[in-house]
């Protein structure tokens, strides 16, 4: 399967909460060009995990993101949640799962409405999106849910967003999407904006709250060292497909991808054993507009050879446990020369 590791990574399918099957969104640039942002893209988020999708700016990221939750939807592929594929779904029958997968958003300032008290904000999308029965418990589950993330309730009745530090604007976020009782919560780059100090209190609160309430985190970052952190599995994105996933430990050990070893050596940390001085990108990160052929990491790779122009490689077993690797010369973590 092209750019997945899906087919193979099943152990229990039960296990499978939300399934991504070859997500392609393309941009149509002018009248004759094509922006090739995600290029069948598969993978799978499993019950209560945090999956990491890292890579570099601009790989798509964030696109993939917003094609699960419909906005826009994909130019083609499925997206596979209780039995029913999201892109097939229109009008009430798609509003209707809508509170099911939320997004946090990288800037926690913009995505809150300035002219509302934050407490409205919070219990919006219980009026929108909530049954009657969520509706009448609102109020004070509202105000539960804003002391759960570490605000005062009654002071968000009378504040608005600008009234508060970017930290506790991003827990107004969080609050907002909790209160829906999302079983899958997409944080787009969640803490890029924040403070190095506030982001650990953010991350501990988020993982708090997945584990109190069972959800699964899409967790979006360029940051490696926020990503390990956070996450169980990890997939690793370039110009738009998946060139590596699986345990995230496996991952940042034996990274298998000469992708994801050049990522690894690239972050600033005196303890990274990956840094080293013949790691580095070769070249210009290329244009999402015209890929290179086969392999679209192969005019930076310094593995490359012939058969990477010629033939796309596809996502195999990495040699152990649940790590899969799309590369026709992958690293391994027992080769001397690696
Ligand atoms: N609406 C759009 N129209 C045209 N091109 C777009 C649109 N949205 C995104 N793109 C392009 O799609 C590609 C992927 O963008 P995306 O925002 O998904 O990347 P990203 O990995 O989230 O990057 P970052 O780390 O900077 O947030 C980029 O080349 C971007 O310029
Ligand atoms: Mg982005």
């Amino acid at each position: 399967m092209a750019g997945s590791g899906t087919a193979h990574m099943r152990p229990g399918e039960s296990d499978v909460l939300l399934s991504v099957e070859h997500l392609v969104v393309d941009f149509p640039i002018g009248a004759r060009r094509v922006l090739h942002a995600v290029s069948d893209v598969s993978f799978d988020l499993r019950q209560g995990e945090t999956l990491g999708l890292v890579g570099e700016s601009g790989c798509g990221k964030s696109t993939t993101a917003r094609a699960i939750v419909q906005l826009p939807p994909p130019t083609s592929g499925a997206i596979n949640y209780k039995g029913t594929d999201l892109v097939q779904l229109k009008g009430e029958n798609l509003r209707r799962m809508r509170p099911e997968i939320q997004m946090i958003f990288q800037d926690p300032i913009s995505s809150l409405n300035p002219r509302r008290k934050v407490f409205d904000i919070v219990s919006e999308g219980l009026s929108i999106w909530g049954g009657k029965a969520r509706r009448s418990a609102s109020q004070r589950r509202v105000a539960e849910i804003i002391r759960e993330v570490g605000l005062d309730p009654e002071v968000a009745r009378q504040k608005r967003s600008h009234e508060y530090s970017g930290g506790q604007c991003q827990r107004i976020s969080v609050a907002r999407a909790l209160v829906l009782d999302p079983k899958i919560v997409i944080c787009d780059e969640p803490v890029s904006a924040l403070d190095v100090s506030v982001q650990a209190q953010i991350l501990n609160m988020l993982e708090d709250m997945k584990e109190r309430y069972g959800i699964a985190l899409l967790f979006i970052s360029h940051d490696l060292s926020v990503v390990k952190h956070v996450s169980d599995r990890v997939a690793v994105m370039y110009l738009g497909k998946l060139c590596e996933i699986g345990d995230g430990d496996l991952i940042y050990d034996q990274p298998a991808h000469p992708y994801t070893k050049l990522l690894l050596a690239a972050v600033p940390d005196a303890a990274n054993k990956h840094a080293s001085d013949d790691d580095a990108f070769h070249g210009e990160l290329p244009s999402p507009i015209d890929p290179p052929s086969g392999c679209r990491f192969r005019s930076r790779c310094p593995r490359a050879e012939a058969v990477c122009a010629e033939q796309e490689p596809q996502m195999a077993h990495a040699g152990a446990g649940d790590h899969w690797v799309a590369c026709h010369f992958p690293l391994s973590g027992h080769d001397p020369n690696n």
